[in-house]
């Protein structure tokens, strides 16, 4: 059966789903919208989409072979990438390696402080109320997930954490912290979805500290899209730069 793209399952602030002619497949689209601050700051970057995307695919590929289960299949060109359809849980779940972003302006945490273990941080997936941090009590009481499954999702996540953390230190980079999504695909099944990028870590060189991701938008910055194409430089070898016909 050849792969049709269909009709827009939804709209986000930085992708669009489509639904294909196989029910149990999407299309996600990444689109070069930048947002920060729960939406209040938007632009365009050029190419942020391609790279995100490829950067993405990257990582998603590396979990794989790492026996994590993730939506990905394949990545039909920069910027469009199939994967299996999720029921996402309206959940961000955040892991923290070293102190930054809110943590440190909501509670008497020294910036740049290590956690070993990790701090595991999920917040309610909702722009109508903010995102607010979660505690189970409250993830069992709004139905989001059982106790069984988060569970699971802390297990799966400090997995990736691990995976990540070791790949990107070998391409000198240190992995502050990151957000996921799962959903759960046809079988009930927990699975990683959504993307990995830097818009959704905190991605900074081992050497001198320099912030390689979002936060560089945060902050009005303006070499932000030369900081996410250092990270794609950095993370893909020949073979994928080759393939992407990436000449850098
Ligand atoms: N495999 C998937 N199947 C269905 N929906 C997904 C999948 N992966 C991610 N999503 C959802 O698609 C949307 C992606 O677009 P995005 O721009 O990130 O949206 P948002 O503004 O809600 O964060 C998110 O709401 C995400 O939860
Ligand atoms: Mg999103």
């Amino acid at each position: 059966m050849d792969l049709q793209i269909g009709d827009l399952l939804y709209k986000g602030k930085a992708k669009d789903v489509y639904q294909t002619n196989d029910p149990e497949l999407v299309i996600i689209k990444f689109r070069d919208d930048i947002t920060a601050g729960d939406g209040k700051k938007k632009d365009k970057l050029t190419k942020k989409g391609y790279y995100n995307s490829i950067i993405s695919s990257k990582f998603f590929e590396l979990l794989e072979t790492s026996r994590v289960k993730t939506q990905y299949i394949k990545l039909l060109e920069p910027g469009l990438m199939l994967s299996h359809r999720l029921d996402m849980l309206p959940l961000e779940i955040i892991i923290r390696n070293i102190a930054a972003g809110s943590l440190v302006r909501k509670f008497p945490f020294k910036s740049r402080q290590e956690f070993e273990p990790p701090i595991i941080q999920i917040d309610y997936k909702s722009d109508e109320y903010h995102d607010p941090m979660l505690n189970d009590d409250i993830i069992l009481a709004l139905n989001l997930s059982t106790q069984e499954e988060l569970k699971r999702i802390r297990a799966i996540t400090l997995r990736i954490n691990e995976v990540l953390k070791g790949f990107l230190k070998d391409k000198d980079i240190i992995l502050t912290d990151f957000k996921i999504e799962y959903g759960k695909n046809y079988r009930g099944e927990i699975v990683l979805g959504d993307e990995i990028s830097p818009d959704t870590c905190r991605l900074w060189d081992a050497q001198t500290f320099d912030v390689l991701d979002k936060d560089l938008f945060r902050k009005g910055e303006s070499n932000v899209m030369e900081a996410y194409q250092q990270v794609a430089s950095r993370i893909l070898n020949s073979e994928d730069k080759n393939k992407w016909n990436l000449n850098f």
